[in-house]
């Protein structure tokens, strides 16, 4: 004959009015002994509550966000008349049975003394799932069960929780090519199998400020860590002796001052970095490409994107077609997309289609240092600042004006030697900038 049983809160430890964060099950939901029906978190642990026995849920007696201690009756189950279990036996409950700990919270098993079957060994899941996710032991069981890593599961529960539907979506998505494979998505081979982000609580040592991060930051950020991650870059350094160009370009911005045409615009190192760039680019087309698959995408255009340091953290504007344009009407145009990037007006337009990036940190300081790829280029330029260094000229030392270039380029595209030239090219171009003529 079929039995209905009370279940009850079993002992939980020191915790009392925990908060249900998941009901497992609806009124009418088959269940086998051992299925979880609720899921409680304490500021400490999650813990599910699981069926005494298998049957069939006549009742749920609580809904999400109820609190609840010791002896709370949650819900009535109608036991299928074969299990040993009695009403009596399921109040009383086992100490907890660890599954799956995680950095944030831990999860547990409440067992019921009595349960007709043993409680299954705790089963350490993959590392990655071992992560900030917050799932019940059920619906990692669930997980584990399909080979699903958790941490790459979005989550759509209350305290951004992962559920049983969630990860079913996210099987769904991987079946239908939506989202890249459980091992950690086809680019990535195996997977990065990282340990996850360390969790501190910085007041335990002194006075913090906490501050959300920028949408720039925040958008940025996810670029640079993918492009660091992706992009097998090596990074070559260059001194670009500047002493003349320096000075013809000191020599040019007086002219424009006293000229009665003067535009108001400085002529800027930048722009003829662009300028020796651009050159560079066309003698070395492998620099103005982008994968695609097993394609190399070589670009008939030459439009070269600036790092802008901004209050709201970094944009990467570009100038378009500089191959039509002359240096000055560079150094104008970055000049005005710099403006507009402080100001925060930049649009998509302006911020798209660059071949090649320069990341000049110059106007600051700085010796040398690695730029990150903007992907899908393959190649971007830091320059630092120039300064005076005395250089062996076969004879004596000389005092030269020496701009250090730092060039990171994707190994895939660029070998060492292919790099090298294109550094070497540029420098002797913003040495001599008569050799763009010849
Ligand atoms: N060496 C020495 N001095 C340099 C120099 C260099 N490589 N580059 C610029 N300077 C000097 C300029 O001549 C100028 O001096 P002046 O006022 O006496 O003429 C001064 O530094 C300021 O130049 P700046 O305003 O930086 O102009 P710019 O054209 O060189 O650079 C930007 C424009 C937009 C690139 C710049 O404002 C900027 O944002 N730089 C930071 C980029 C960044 O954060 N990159 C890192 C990305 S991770």
């Amino acid at each position: 004959m079929n039995q209905s049983i009370e279940v009850k809160v079993p002992d939980i430890g020191d915790f009392s009015a925990v908060p249900v964060i998941e009901i497992c099950v609806k009124v009418g939901d088959t269940v086998a002994a051992e299925d979880s029906l609720i899921t409680l978190e304490s500021d400490k642990a999650t813990m599910d509550v699981p069926s005494p026995a298998a049957g069939v849920v006549k009742e749920i007696r609580v809904g999400l966000g109820d609190r609840v201690s010791e002896g709370t009756v949650i819900a009535i189950i109608e036991a299928v008349a074969t299990a040993s279990a009695a009403p009596a036996e399921v109040e009383k409950a086992a100490p907890a049975a660890p599954v799956a700990p995680a950095a944030a919270s831990v999860a547990v098993t409440i067992a019921p003394k009595a349960a007709p079957q043993p409680i299954p060994a705790p089963v350490a899941p993959p590392a990655a799932t071992l992560g900030n996710t917050h799932a019940s032991p059920s619906v990692r069981l669930f997980a584990r069960e399909l080979g699903v890593d958790l941490s790459r599961v979005p989550a759509t529960g209350p305290k951004g929780r992962i559920v049983k539907e969630d990860v079913t979506q996210f099987v769904k998505g991987v079946m239908s090519g939506a989202v890249a494979g459980a091992a950690g998505g086809a680019s990535l081979g195996g997977g990065l199998d990282l340990l996850p982000w360390p969790k501190v609580d910085f007041e335990k040592f002194g006075p913090v400020d906490v501050q959300p991060l920028s949408r720039i930051k925040k958008i940025s950020g996810q670029n640079l860590a993918r492009n660091w991650v992706m992009v097998p870059a090596v990074t070559y350094h260059e001194d670009a002796d500047i002493t003349e160009l320096e000075a013809f370009r000191v020599a040019l911005n007086k002219e424009n001052e006293k000229s009665s045409e003067k535009t108001g615009s400085k002529v800027t190192m930048l722009a003829f970095i662009i300028k020796a760039c651009e050159l560079a680019l066309k003698k070395f087309p492998e620099f103005n490409s982008s994968l695609d698959g097993d394609n190399l995408v070589l670009k008939k255009y030459f439009h070269i994107a600036f790092a802008a340091d901004t209050p709201n953290g970094l944009v990467v504007p570009v100038v378009k077609n500089v191959d039509q344009k002359s240096v000055s009407q560079i150094a104008v145009e970055c000049g005005e997309l710099a403006k507009k990037a402080r100001d925060g007006k930049l649009g998509p337009a302006d911020m798209t289609g660059a071949c090649f990036t320069i990341s000049s940190v110059g106007g600051i300081g700085g010796t040398y240092f690695s730029p990150i790829v903007n992907a899908p280029e393959v190649a971007i330029l830091g320059v630092s600042k120039s300064v005076m260094k005395p250089v062996w000229n076969g004879q004596e030392f000389v005092l030269r004006l020496i701009l250090p270039l730092s060039l990171s380029a994707d190994h895939r595209v660029i070998d060492g030697a292919l790099a090298t030239r294109f550094n070497v090219h540029v420098a002797q171009l913003l040495a001599d900038m008569r050799r763009a003529l010849v």
